[in-house]
Formats: C-alpha cells, sequence, structure tokens
C-alpha cells in the first residue's frame, strides 16, 4: 500500500513539476511568425466539421451597433457568429459596424477566427465614380486603376476586406440593365479594363488601402437571352472562348482573389454547379488558386433550374463542381456536415474550400489584427475626400460621348443665357444607379448645379419639361418652350432615371420616352440651338432624337462628379475623348447589334440592293452609333496606313503605323483603334477585333505617327475545346477614329 501511495505522489507531483515547466504555446494558427500554409494546416486540424461549413457561409449582415450586439438580434446572426457558423458578411459596412461584430467572432467564438466583410462597391464608395460602362468610354486605362484604388481605399477605410467587382461579363444587350457594370461589348478591351480594376482594387493585398476583387459573374452572364434579367444563356462553345471567356482569364490572370458564380447555366448546367467551369476551366486550365464564392442563392436555386432535387443534393453539388463559399443560400451550413459524414463529400473537398476563405483571412492579416481596417480615424479621412473627388471629376470628364455636333454648336459662348430643360437635370437621386453604395446622392453635384456655378445662376433658367416618369403635359412644355424663347441656347437633359440601371432593370422599350420627344419637338419650333444630354446607364435608342437637336452627348451615369464633368465638357474646359465601347442600336428590334460580328453566307452590301441579303427591310444593319465612336471639338485625319512587312510567319512580328493628324482648331485627344479580320479560318472569325488602341494627345495642327506591333498571338483565336489556334491565310488591318471608318491594308500570315 504505501509503495502504490509513494508512486501515486511521486506521479502527482511529476505532473505538477512538468506542467509548471510546459511553457503556455500559442497555437500556430494564432503564430504570426508561421508561413499561412502552416498556420491554415494547424487551424484546419482544430476545426469542427461544423466550423468548416460555417467558414463556407456568408450572410447578408444587418445592424450590429446598439442593443442588437447583445441580443439573439439579426436573425440570431450574432449567435451564428458566436457558434462559428458565419464565415463572412456582406453589406455590413463602417467601420463600427465591421468592429462590433468583428469583436463577437474574435472574443466569444470557439476559436477566434475573423469574419471576411464584403460589398458591393462596384463603381465607389462614398465617392460615386461613373458607372463602369461609362469609365470604360475613357479608354484610359490608368484611369481606370485609379478610380478602383480610390473605390478600395474608401471601403477598406470602411472596414471592408472584399468588394464583389469587377464585373467581366460580356454583353451586346442594351436591355438587359447591368450592361452598365461592365467594359462593353468587345472581348480584347473587356479584358485589359478587367485587369486594370483588379490592379486597381487588390494592389498586393499587403496594406490596408487594397481589398479583394471578385470576378463576376462566371460565366457569360452578359449573354442572357433577350436582355431579360436571370434569363436563360445558351452560347456555343466557340462563343464562349473566344468571346466571353478572356475577360475572366484576364481578372484572373490579373491576381483576382475571389471569383464569383453565375446565375445562369452554361451547356445546360447552373455556372454554380458546373465542373466544366469552376474545375476544368477556371482552377485546371488557369490555375486560378483563390475562392470561388457564390452569386446571392445561387446554390439554392441550382434547385429552381432543375439540377438539384433539394437543398441537400444543391449543396453536394456546388461542392463537386468545386464552388466554394455560399452567399445566402444557406445550403452548406445546414447539410455539408451530413454529406460528409454520409461519404457523398470528402473532408478533403471541405479543407481545400476552407483553406481558401482562411488563407484570405491570413493574408488581409485579420488573425494578427482583427481590426485592423477598423480605424475610425481614417475612415473620416479617407472618404469622400477633395483628392478623391477630384479624381472622380477627371474619371466623368472622360467618359463624356460627343454622339452629334452639328455645326460646331459646342462648346458652349462664355456668355451664354441658358435655357435648362428636364427634370434629370435637378434630380440627384435619378442621377444615380442601384449601385450607389455608401454613396448619397445629396453628395452629387446636379447638371443645373454645374452649369450655375460656371455661367451664374442669373443665365441658367431651368424648367423640369417632364415628369420624374418622363411623362410630359402641356404645361411642362410650354414653360419650356417659353424659357428657350428668352435664351441663347437650350439644353435639354433627356434619358432614364439611374434607378434603371443595374440588377433587375431589363427593359424591353429603351426608346427615349414619348414625353420627352415631345418636349423636343416643341423645343426645336423655337428656332433655338439644342443640346440634348443623354443621362443613362445604357446605350438607349436615339434615332427618334438623332435630328431634334444640333449636338447629342452622351452624358451616362456620371456619380458624385455629374454636373462639373458635363460643365467642363460644354464649355470645353475638357475637349471630349470618350469613345462609346458599345453599339447604339438604330431600333430595340435590332438588338443584338455589335461591330465584331461575323460575316454570314450574304452579307448585305452598304448601299445598294439587299435582295435576298442578310438585312432588314425596314431599318439599316448598322448601329446608329458604331463601337469606339466618339467626337472632339476637333478633327483628326488618318493617312498613310503601311505595315513593315505585308506577311510573317508564325513567330514573325508586323508593325503597323499610321499618321494622325489634329485637323482642327482645337487641342485634343484622340483613341486610335486597330482592328483585324482574319477573312478565312477553321471557325469564322468576325469581321472586325479589336487588338490594339492608343489614346494620343495632339495640339491643333499637329501630327503624329502611331505605331503597333503584332503577332501571332494577336492573330490567334480558340477552337472550341479552348486550344489556341493560329492559322496561315490572308488577313486585313484596320486602323481608324471607331470600328466603321477606317484605312485597312492587307496582311498575309505564312
Ligand atoms: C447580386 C448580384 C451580384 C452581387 C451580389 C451581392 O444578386 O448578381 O452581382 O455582387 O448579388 O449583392
Amino acid at each position: 500500500m504505501r509503495k502504490q501511495l509513494s508512486l501515486v505522489c511521486f506521479l502527482a507531483v511529476a505532473q505538477l513539476l512538468f506542467a509548471q515547466k510546459k511553457p503556455i504555446t500559442t497555437p500556430v494558427y494564432k503564430d504570426a511568425k508561421a508561413a499561412i500554409n502552416t498556420r491554415i494546416a494547424d487551424l484546419l486540424q482544430r476545426m469542427t466539421l461544423e466550423e468548416k461549413a460555417g467558414q463556407l457561409n456568408q450572410l447578408n449582415g444587418g445592424v450590429f451597433t446598439g442593443p442588437a450586439v447583445n441580443d439573439a438580434g439579426q436573425m440570431g446572426k450574432v449567435q451564428m457568429v458566436r457558434e462559428g457558423k458565419i464565415g463572412s458578411f456582406l453589406n455590413v459596412t463602417g467601420v463600427k459596424e465591421t468592429r462590433n461584430i468583428q469583436k463577437v467572432a474574435i472574443e466569444e467564438s470557439r476559436l477566434g477566427i475573423p469574419i471576411l466583410f464584403a460589398f458591393d462597391v462596384i463603381h465607389g464608395y462614398k465617392t460615386i465614380f461613373p458607372i463602369p460602362l461609362a469609365e470604360a468610354c475613357s479608354w484610359d486605362l490608368p484611369q481606370i486603376e485609379i478610380n478602383s484604388g480610390i473605390a478600395a481605399k474608401e471601403a477598406a477605410a470602411a472596414g471592408l476586406h472584399w468588394t464583389f467587382a469587377p464585373m467581366c461579363d460580356i454583353s451586346n444587350d442594351p436591355r438587359w440593365g447591368r450592361v452598365m457594370e461592365g467594359a462593353g461589348e468587345d472581348t480584347y478591351y473587356g479584358s485589359l479594363v478587367a485587369a486594370a480594376r483588379v490592379k486597381g482594387l487588390q494592389g498586393n493585398l499587403d496594406d490596408v488601402s487594397h481589398i479583394l476583387s471578385s470576378v463576376k459573374h462566371f460565366a457569360a452572364y452578359g449573354a442572357v437571352e433577350a436582355g431579360r434579367e436571370y434569363n436563360n444563356v445558351d452560347v456555343s462553345r466557340t462563343a464562349l472562348w473566344n468571346k466571353y471567356l478572356p475577360p475572366y482569364k484576364a481578372a484572373v490572370d490579373a491576381g483576382a482573389a475571389t471569383v464569383m458564380n453565375s446565375f445562369n447555366v452554361v451547356d445546360g448546367v447552373p455556372a454554380s454547379a458546373s465542373h466544366f467551369l469552376v474545375e476544368e476551366v477556371l482552377k485546371k486550365k488557369w490555375g486560378f488558386k483563390g475562392l470561388v464564392v457564390s452569386d446571392w442563392g445561387s446554390f439554392g436555386e441550382i434547385i429552381p433550374h432543375g439540377y438539384a432535387v433539394d437543398e441537400k443534393d444543391a449543396a453536394y453539388k456546388a461542392i463537386s463542381a468545386g464552388s466554394m463559399m455560399d452567399m445566402e443560400s444557406k445550403v452548406l451550413v445546414k447539410y455539408l456536415p451530413q454529406l460528409v459524414k454520409e461519404g457523398k463529400l470528402t473532408m478533403k473537398q471541405v479543407d481545400d474550400a476552407v483553406s481558401r476563405v482562411l488563407y484570405f483571412k491570413f493574408k488581409l492579416g485579420l488573425f494578427d489584427d482583427p481590426y485592423r481596417f477598423s480605424d475610425e480615424a481614417r475612415e473620416t479621412a479617407t472618404l469622400f475626400s477633395a483628392a478623391n473627388r477630384a479624381e472622380a471629376l477627371k474619371a466623368a470628364r472622360s467618359s463624356i460621348v460627343l454622339l452629334k455636333n452639328q455645326n460646331n454648336i459646342l462648346p458652349l459662348k462664355k456668355t451664354s443665357r441658358i435655357a435648362l430643360v428636364g427634370y434629370y437635370a435637378k434630380s440627384k437621386e435619378d442621377m444615380f444607379d442601384f449601385w450607389i453604395a455608401n454613396g448619397s446622392a445629396n453628395d452629387a453635384v446636379s447638371v443645373q448645379e454645374g452649369l450655375q456655378a460656371r455661367f451664374g445662376k442669373g443665365s441658367v433658367d431651368y424648367t423640369p419639361g417632364y415628369k420624374a416618369d418622363a411623362s410630359t403635359d402641356d404645361r411642362l412644355v410650354s414653360d419650356a418652350v417659353a424659357s428657350a424663347s428668352n435664351a441663347d441656347v437650350v439644353i435639354a437633359v433627356v434619358g432614364i432615371s439611374g434607378k434603371l440601371a443595374g440588377e433587375e432593370r431589363s427593359l424591353a422599350n429603351i426608346n427615349i420616352a414619348e414625353g420627352q420627344v415631345r418636349l423636343l419637338k416643341a423645343l426645336q419650333q423655337t428656332g433655338k440651338p439644342i443640346i440634348v444630354l443623354v443621362n443613362s446607364g445604357r446605350p438607349m435608342v436615339l434615332t427618334q432624337i438623332q435630328d431634334l437637336a444640333g449636338a447629342i452627348v452622351q452624358c451616362w451615369i456620371l456619380g458624385t462628379e455629374t454636373g462639373n464633368a458635363v460643365t467642363d465638357i460644354l464649355t470645353g474646359a475638357y475637349n471630349p475623348s470618350g469613345k462609346t465601347v458599345m453599339s447604339f442600336p438604330y431600333a430595340v428590334g435590332q438588338i443584338p447589334v455589335y461591330y465584331n460580328h461575323f460575316n454570314t453566307n450574304r452579307p448585305a452590301p452598304e448601299t445598294g440592293d439587299g435582295a435576298w441579303k442578310s438585312r432588314y427591310r425596314d431599318i439599316p444593319n448598322n448601329p446608329l452609333y458604331p463601337f469606339g465612336y466618339g467626337l472632339s471639338y476637333t478633327t483628326f485625319d488618318y493617312s498613310g496606313l503601311q505595315l513593315s512587312n505585308a506577311q510573317m510567319d508564325k513567330n514573325g512580328k508586323v508593325t503597323v503605323s499610321v499618321s494622325v493628324k489634329n485637323s482642327g482648331s482645337y487641342d485634343g485627344e484622340e483613341v486610335v483603334q486597330l482592328y483585324i479580320r482574319d477573312i478565312t479560318a477553321s471557325v469564322v472569325r468576325p469581321v472586325k477585333e479589336l487588338k490594339g488602341f492608343r489614346k494620343i494627345w495632339l495640339k491643333a495642327g499637329d501630327s503624329e505617327t502611331v505605331s503597333f506591333v503584332l503577332s501571332g498571338k494577336d492573330l490567334s483565336f480558340y477552337d472550341g475545346d479552348g486550344n489556341v489556334k493560329l492559322e496561315p491565310g490572308k488577313f486585313k488591318i484596320f486602323v481608324g477614329g471607331d470600328s466603321k471608318n477606317t484605312l485597312e491594308v492587307p496582311f498575309e500570315l505564312k
């Protein structure tokens, strides 16, 4: 007995000594000196299956300041954070809000895994920039990168880690409200813009001024049939590879951290559950190592698509396809543990997804300092700063496209008495689109304010001319006519409210409203010069007003600095340089109409008899305004297009050069555009494809020789399996100031 007692005592003492001597070790995942992958591995082995499912669960947030944090407020989301069931919130913004709920995750959950905060910062957070479609019309990639950088800086200062941008969907259908979010109809240019936006948003992700980007909507969401939101997509494989996929790839190659599944099917399979898109293309072919997040509810919507029988099946199919984080459908947090326990999914599949979420939480430094994005002083100093607004003004001015300027009615004379007509000239809320983020319409400068600041209130007489819904009446028209009769010039703002631009804003009718047409006709009767400004988040059909105005200026949706940018253009303080990146249809029935179309078996002649050719009997085939078109207050003449060599082999290069002369009386910028055509190939190729551009500035009277170098890469295309093809044969090379009026020269690839 005695011996046993002494042994027990000995063991107890030994354990005590050991316990005291054993240093208190920090878990590796909390060790800032350890490599990220080591920390991920350590954390994964500590997590329960339920906690892993929680990391893949992204919910729409709410208000977490005040009493909500201390009770089961927010539908129990605070409690879910305590239980490790939420990995990310979207729509929780501001330092106070994000910090409050982050504190719950860090201090009250078992493992203290930080939350990722995401928000749709599509074209600015507080300082609102031109919509992406407008911004793309600047053809100024450095400025586009700056714009995204400022959006990221403001968002990061507001406690955010992630935005769901850039949208990289190529679209030819202005009935679709979301054309405003992209970079227009061209794949080559859309790819460059996508990369610039990723770089602007992310930088190197090594500071608190940049945030995770999200390449969306993967893939081909811009091809929704008839421009109807959430509608079917059915594109050929060659179209998928050549037209729709390259901008997503460019964004991934630029280092995009995350990719968002699109709502649509591709080849009959919902993108969220498409093994072809996510595993084969994105991960294997493109080597994407980041995080794939669903679109809102899109995992659960695999069911109404008719591809999953229930939520558990939807969860299984999404993860099996290689998708990862579940935005708002909650199917993973409900069924993932069960699917693993039933052996339907492997822990490796789960760990691969969770490790990508954890990677970015480590990469952003959130484990080491969960509140590093939560600095109220920085938030106050950064948001809506004068410097940010100055960049927004530069961006807005260069986004504006001058479509018509008969007899040089513009720029305005300094002493003009202006009749400013149009509800949208004053209504700030109609100047903004669905993606206004945390911007405030009241912060914006309206067209009326911009003009009054420049010409004086007494020189700008405003009448609404039509109502908020764009309808008009006799009184509104007569008031506008009376105002016009006392003025030197009429500036009429028409178009549609920005509230009809963005998600779930498809329109079957994109003509200028009848009320506005009636108003313009009445104003034309006054004989005064008429300048029309078009406020819209898409190319509208302007055919009906084409002859009702001496000048037409496409102003898109320009954001905070609208009025100042428009005034700079109208006064000539800035010579318009924008070129449209989307064709303006001649009629709705013509849609889709775009420049890089196939030739067809019976191309209609530009003029003359179109019998038995591909044409309409009642309208022209050409759009009202083509891709790449935009006027300046000066003119640019192109001459002397020549090639360094008229042919080359697959490994060769050819230098294309052209002389551009500013033949007018204003200094100005020109976007010199280079197109090719592969005349004959193993899959038919478009009649023109943009393969280069240069935005140049020329003093009045000056000339410049602009050169481009083309190599085999520029002449290649994809076959239906995504293989790059470069085929010998005849080509044409075009250079000009838009996609229609070009010089051309033959070329041959041997
Ligand atoms: C929306 C949009 C997507 C957006 C997301 C979060 O449904 O399709 O572009 O980022 O939900 O708001």
